[in-house]
């Protein structure tokens, strides 16, 4: 039997990229059996748009700032995603919710990482809420993407213990050192087949997960 050809992944970013940079990083160390055959950006000039460039990988800005509404944004990033042919849609910092369409076209093959133990605290400033929360743990998700904001089943998650000198930035920081490992490994899971999505649910190896993955941070 021939092995199989690398998975093809789009990616999504809107900022700096670091997630991306762990993603491509993966892949020249071996450890990641994918293929980047774009990454695209709501956001011009950003600098994970710099790190597909330094990557030889094809390097796409759809400004959603320059687009007549919402619907035209959607309609043009689909027809770029769609240029790309990828098996898998890898969101890393994407910060704009999809259209509900284009979520639907990619069922089963978005990720994202969202930074919090999800179902606890989607949407924004997740750090500043568990610290006020008094909460013992903060940590990350990887999910598959849903039409509700940060709702999809989970694969794996990273958990780190809040300590109590830490702050937003402290968290953030350790949190997504924790991010640029398990997100290269959840794509892996499914390039390798450990992992997929079957009546809107996550299997592992062949059964129903009866929950995300857990990795703790080496304290
Ligand atoms: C990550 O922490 C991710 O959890 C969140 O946005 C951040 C993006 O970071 N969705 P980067 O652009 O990958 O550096």
């Amino acid at each position: 039997m021939s092995p199989r050809p690398p998975l093809r992944i789009a990616v999504l970013v809107s900022g700096s990229g670091s997630n991306l940079q762990a993603i491509i990083d993966a892949i020249a160390a071996g450890s990641l059996d994918a293929r980047i055959v774009g990454v695209i950006s709501d956001r011009p000039g950003v600098r994970a748009l710099e790190r597909a460039t330094a990557a030889g990988i094809p390097a796409i800005t759809v400004d959603y700032h320059a687009m007549a509404d919402r619907d035209a944004f959607g309609t043009a990033l689909l027809g770029e995603l769609q240029g790309l042919e990828p098996q898998l849609v890898v969101l890393a910092g994407f910060m704009r919710i999809l259209p509900a369409g284009l979520v639907e076209s990619y069922r089963g093959r978005m990720l994202n990482v969202h930074p919090s133990l999800l179902p606890l605290y989607p949407g924004l400033h997740t750090y500043r809420r568990a610290l006020e929360a008094g909460d013992a743990w903060h940590g990350t998700t990887v999910h598959f993407v849903t039409p509700e904001l940060d709702a999809g089943p989970a694969i794996i998650q990273y958990r780190v213990r809040i300590r109590p000198a830490d702050t937003e930035d402290s968290l953030r920081e350790r949190v997504q050192r924790g991010e640029h490992h398990v997100y290269p490994l959840a794509i892996q899971w499914l390039a390798s087949g450990r992992v997929a999505f079957r009546d809107g649910i996550v299997w592992r190896e062949g059964r129903p997960a009866t929950g995300p993955e857990t990795i703790d941070e080496k304290e």
